[in-house]
């Protein structure tokens, strides 16, 4: 495992501004397990009140998508100085919803990660197969492709700071069947090993794609499995908090 284990949740398009402040005031009153690095990527608008509600909490913070270059005509984005200016430190970037609607590549990933690297944040790239894709066997090639696209060019160093996703595009959503154990690990270790090919580090790899209380347990103790990236489930803060015990609660039983 790579560092603290890291239990997350994107809201994708969900909470108004009154939501987003109820989300983040129970996390920072709530007790929250030591042993996970707990994060939270509001939508635009509410990332700056719910960095500021977090602030010191020990909880990330960060954005859903934001852009490469410094600023400009680029009607509807954000820029990563914005994000990392009203308090975020973390940016996931080539999530498969961004890359299915919005036809982000993985040249744009690869921007994304050296603009947000230049500008402090950590950031979380997401990675994964389609259906037809694991269907005609080409998975392993597809995540090494998007990893290895996404790291080039950087150096050790800065490869150190990034945290990837493998969130299998058939797991994800209403009607994602989510991975198991069985189907990740050998993803996990590919993406790993393409990593440590490329740059000489391995990176974490947190599982993304229908996490749930009843999945989360056996996700969690796999040993290549270094975090948690949740949707659905924790888009309430006790939904969050609950992956994050059930994880805590799997570890200490494998003795991770
Ligand atoms: P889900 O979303 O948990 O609702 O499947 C996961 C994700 O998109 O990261």
């Amino acid at each position: 495992m790579i560092g603290k284990f890291r239990v997350g949740t994107g809201w994708k398009m969900n909470h108004t501004l009154a939501m987003a402040r109820d989300y983040a005031g129970t996390l920072a009153a709530a007790e929250r397990p030591e042993e996970i690095d707990l994060f939270v990527l509001p939508p635009a608008t509410a990332l700056a009140e719910v960095a500021r509600l977090l602030a010191g909490s020990g909880v990330r913070v960060g954005a859903q998508n934001a852009h490469w270059a410094e600023k400009g005509a680029w009607t509807g984005e954000i820029s990563m100085t914005m994000v990392a200016d009203v308090g975020a430190s973390l940016v996931a970037l080539g999530h498969s919803e961004r890359r299915a609607h919005f036809a982000e590549t993985d040249l744009d990933v690869n921007r994304k990660v050296r603009a947000a690297l230049d500008h402090g944040l950590t950031p979380l790239v997401c990675v994964g197969e389609t259906a037809d894709e694991k269907r005609l066997g080409v998975a392993v090639a597809t995540n090494v492709r998007q990893a290895r696209m996404a790291l080039a060019g950087l150096t050790h160093a800065e490869a150190a700071r990034v945290w990837l996703a493998y969130e299998p595009v058939w797991a994800i959503g209403e009607g994602g069947v989510p991975a198991t154990p069985e189907d990740a690990q050998p993803i996990h270790r590919a993406i790993k090993q393409a990593v440590v090919d490329l740059v000489g580090i391995e990176p974490p790899v947190l599982y993304g794609g229908s996490v749930n209380p009843q999945n989360a347990r056996a996700l969690a103790v796999v040993p290549e499995v270094d975090g948690l990236f949740v949707g659905r489930s924790a888009w309430t803060a006790p939904g969050l908090l609950e992956i994050a015990r059930l994880a805590v609660e799997a570890r200490a039983d494998a003795g991770a």
